[in-house]
């Protein structure tokens, strides 16, 4: 049986969140054991919008650190930094010249990141979408375990691969690339912000109290757990639209506290907030705690570190060269051993 292939990746924009470690690489984690799996830290993403040059290398360790600490095992992944892959790059060109411009004006993210950057929009910012697709089709992936807000992103990787590469230079029915789906878990999908859950949680969200960082002390999560916003009803519950904050709040209870939807809506149903932030509050911390144990252990000696990712670089390397050959040649440039 050949194993599928799986990748994903996260952008080392300060550090990740709640949201990013339960939408994302929390899935990641089953995912290795029966798939070859890739997992990438997507630095050329990060310098879409303006960056800190002094703070983009620490991130990018800090990343690919926090990888291994939720529990990513290079005996059973490669973990890689996509700048240091040259093909990404070059894949995205050949992909940006095949991509029309109405499909990534349709881009929702892009749109709403357009807004708060004003006047600042680079053109890297409105071709992120294409670079990920790049990311995505160089490994041949059959599936990318990624949250609710990457499906539009997912879909247009798919229909470049198909429309815009397969149908117009494949010969006879070998496809060139192959077409990946997403693979959107539902539970941890879409982790809301605790100040507002209407938006969801997010690394650009200026309120540092909207989401809770996997490197919060605990005294830190304690105060914003305390702060997050609630309503004044008993109980909380699931799925009632006119109460986003319990159904967020009890959605992170549920798999922080590994009971699950079912269980936790029952242990909750009749608890008062005062209650259940006390609650939510250890929960969050218990799971947290072995991970950022894991992190600085990483991070004291990056050794080891440095060595998981230069391994992973060389597999991607190896990999990705080859898909970047096969499609170079399929829409007609010249062989490199002519
Ligand atoms: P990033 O860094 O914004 O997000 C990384 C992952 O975290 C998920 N996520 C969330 N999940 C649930 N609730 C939230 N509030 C939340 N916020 C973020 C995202 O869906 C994502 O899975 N564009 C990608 C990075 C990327 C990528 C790729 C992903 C670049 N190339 C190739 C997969 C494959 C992104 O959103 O990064």
């Amino acid at each position: 049986m050949t194993l599928k292939r799986i990748l994903s990746g996260v952008q080392p924009t300060g550090d990740l969140h709640l949201g990013n470690w339960l939408g994302a690489i929390r899935n990641w984690v089953d995912l290795q054991e029966d798939n070859e799996s890739f997992f990438c830290v997507v630095d050329l993403h990060a310098i879409t919008v303006p960056h800190d040059p002094n703070k983009l290398a620490k991130n990018t360790l800090s990343t690919a650190a926090l990888y291994l600490a939720c529990g990513m095992d290079p005996a059973k992944c490669s973990i890689f930094i996509q700048s240091q892959i040259s093909a990404h790059s070059e894949l995205c060109w050949l992909l940006n010249c095949v991509t029309p411009f109405n499909w990534m004006e349709r881009m929702i993210q892009f749109k709403e990141k357009a807004k708060k950057h004003g006047d600042n929009v680079s053109i890297g910012l409105f071709d992120y979408p294409v670079l990920m697709a790049a990311d995505i089709l160089l490994y041949d992936a059959d599936l990318v375990p990624v949250g609710e807000d990457q499906k539009q992103h997912l879909e247009l990787a798919r229909d470049i691969a198909q429309q815009r590469i397969n149908s117009r230079f494949s010969q006879g029915d070998k496809a060139i690339l192959k077409v990946p789906k997403p693979l959107i878990i539902k539970e941890g999908a879409k982790i809301m912000s605790l100040t507002d859950a209407r938006n969801k949680m997010s690394k650009s969200d200026s309120n540092e109290g909207s989401r809770i960082g996997l490197l919060d002390e605990p005294e830190i999560i304690k105060k914003k757990i305390k702060r997050a916003k609630t309503d004044s009803e008993i109980g909380l519950e699931f799925g009632n639209p006119e109460r986003p904050e319990a159904n967020n709040l009890l959605s992170i209870y549920s798999i922080v506290s590994g009971l699950g939807r079912d269980k936790a809506a029952q242990e909750c149903s009749e608890m008062g907030w005062g209650q259940f932030k006390p609650l939510l509050t250890d929960a969050t911390i218990s799971a947290i705690k072995p991970i950022q144990k894991k992190y600085n252990d990483l991070i004291s000696d990056q050794t080891e570190l440095k060595k998981i990712i230069q391994q992973g670089n060389s597999r991607a390397k190896e990999v990705s060269n080859q898909t970047l050959k096969r499609l170079k040649e399929s829409i007609g440039f010249i062989k490199e051993d002519y």
